[in-house]
């Protein structure tokens, strides 16, 4: 699904066509700190469709988190905010229904899985949560979402921490697709990877969407990630919304200063790289490479990882 918007001031609404699955009116949200108070988020108000995938991005601490932990009913909005999820408006204490039909994938999956657990359990318990398909069919379901994200079913009697990364945030996307939810708040969810596991990552949560006709809130500060994913891209600075746009709009003519500031940080990548991520996306990388490519670079801080030369469009 590609969203159609027509342009207009981050005050107002764009115009979308389609069908609305999340409506955001107006959400803001004040910290107090003692004597002091943030207002992390300002009047933040935006409609999604069923099938886009909206990227939220923004420099750090400009409220990105804090939008989708009030999309999640994680926190509640300030007065006078709204959210409509399929033309209901959500009250502040989420039902069952609402929590199964959003579900969020965050940056770090070791935080998120339950250490103790193994990682077919961790699947199951959202199985059980929700009461999806009958008892007797849910081991089977287990296996059949690990397949669905790339993941040997044989992993399944395994802890998360004797996977790699990108391994556990397959699990982490495998668990969220076990609700069977609609939309799918992905907070940060390649930044922890190298830049091969995230093509990888971001490659099968294209595929997914695609296939389940999922629902994307894609959170990131780094708007190469979503070059390739987003249908619009809404970018937020000091906790609100100062343009959104459709995505190669956003590339080929930003028009806020914070739009061209992340666009300069949008990594060049060198030609040996773009020869081997043909060769990821034509399958030709096992999933032992990318346990070793993540064994070989562990020792590497994340800056350090890629080369990056600075440039000022797409
Ligand atoms: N629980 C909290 N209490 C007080 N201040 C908070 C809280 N959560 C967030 N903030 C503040 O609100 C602002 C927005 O934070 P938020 O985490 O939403 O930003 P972000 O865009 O997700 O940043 P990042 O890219 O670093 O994750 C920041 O100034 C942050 O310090
Ligand atoms: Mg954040």
């Amino acid at each position: 699904m590609r969203a159609m918007q027509a342009s207009c001031p981050p005050e107002q609404v764009p115009f979308v066509m389609g069908d609305l699955l999340l409506q955001l009116r107006n959400l803001s949200k004040t910290f107090r700190l003692g004597v002091h108070s943030v207002r992390a988020v300002d009047g933040v108000s935006v409609d999604v469709i069923r099938g886009e995938c909206l990227a939220i991005v923004g420099e750090s601490g400009s409220g990105k988190s804090t939008v989708a932990n009030m999309i999640l009913g994680i926190l509640p909005p300030d007065p006078g905010g709204e959210i409509r999820f399929k033309d209901e408006v959500l009250p502040v204490r989420r039902k069952h229904g609402h929590r199964r039909a959003m579900q969020l994938v965050q940056q770090n999956p070791l935080s998120s899985l339950n250490p103790k657990r193994s990682i077919g359990a961790s699947i199951r318990l959202a199985l059980d949560a929700h009461r999806i398909g009958p008892r007797s069919e849910r081991p089977a379901r287990v296996r059949a979402l690990l397949e669905e994200v790339g993941l040997s079913a044989e992993l399944a009697p395994r802890p998360p921490s004797a996977l790699s990364g990108g391994q556990r945030q397959r699990v982490a996307i495998a668990r969220a697709l076990a609700c069977e939810s609609e939309l799918v708040v992905l907070d940060e969810p390649t930044s922890a990877l190298d830049v091969l596991v995230q093509a990888r990552v971001l490659a099968l949560l294209s595929d997914l969407r695609a296939r389940r006709n999922l629902t994307y809130a894609f959170i990131t500060h780094d708007l190469s990630v979503v070059r390739n994913i987003a249908d619009r891209i809404m970018v937020m600075e000091k906790g609100r919304i100062v343009e959104t746009e459709e995505t190669g709009s956003l590339f080929r003519n930003p028009r806020h200063i914070c739009t061209r500031r992340l666009i300069g940080a949008v990594p060049v990548i060198e030609p040996e790289e773009i020869e081997f991520r043909e060769r990821v996306r034509a399958g030709w990388w096992s999933e032992g490479d990318e346990i070793e490519t993540e064994r070989k670079q562990s020792h590497v801080e994340p800056t350090q990882q890629e080369p990056v030369r600075n440039k000022m469009s797409d």
